[in-house]
């Protein structure tokens, strides 16, 4: 659940699925770096153009539990203007298309940002 960092309200919810390098194909081994979180989010539609889904992607890389994750990704459906808009404020130029029966869908991902 995110929440407004003044009023402390929930205004969305985010889920990052982690995944890594595996090893050998058919050998039982750890994931190993790089790890790329694919995310899932959704702003409360009372909440939505608060600027909160910009800055609750943004926040993800601050996660303690998200420290070792390396990029951030995702699908987003083509015509979905609301998540393009957030995608471009976040930097993010350059999708892949991949096409489901009769919908789009584009590829993203967009790296950690540097330390500073
Ligand atoms: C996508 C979503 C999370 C964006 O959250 P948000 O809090 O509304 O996003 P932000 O306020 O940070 O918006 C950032 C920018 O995106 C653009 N944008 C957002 N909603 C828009 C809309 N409905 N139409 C056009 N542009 C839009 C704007 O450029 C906006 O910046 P601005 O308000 O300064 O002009 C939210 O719309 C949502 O929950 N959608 C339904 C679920 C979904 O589609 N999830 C994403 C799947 S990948």
């Amino acid at each position: 659940m995110a929440s407004d960092a003044h009023t402390r309200k929930p205004v969305g919810y985010v889920s990052v699925q982690v995944s890594g390098q595996g090893g050998p194909e058919g050998k039982a081994s750890p994931v190993g770096p790089p790890f790329h979180g694919g995310v899932n989010i959704v702003v409360d539609p009372l909440a939505k153009r608060g600027g909160y889904g910009t800055a609750i992607i943004r926040a993800l890389f601050d996660e303690p539990a998200l420290a070792d994750v390396e990029t951030l990704g995702g699908a987003v459906d083509a015509t979905n203007t609301g998540s393009l808009g957030m995608l471009r404020k976040l930097g993010v130029t350059e999708y892949t298309e991949r096409k489901v029966g009769t919908k789009v869908f584009r590829n993203f991902i967009f790296p950690r940002p540097p330390a500073h």
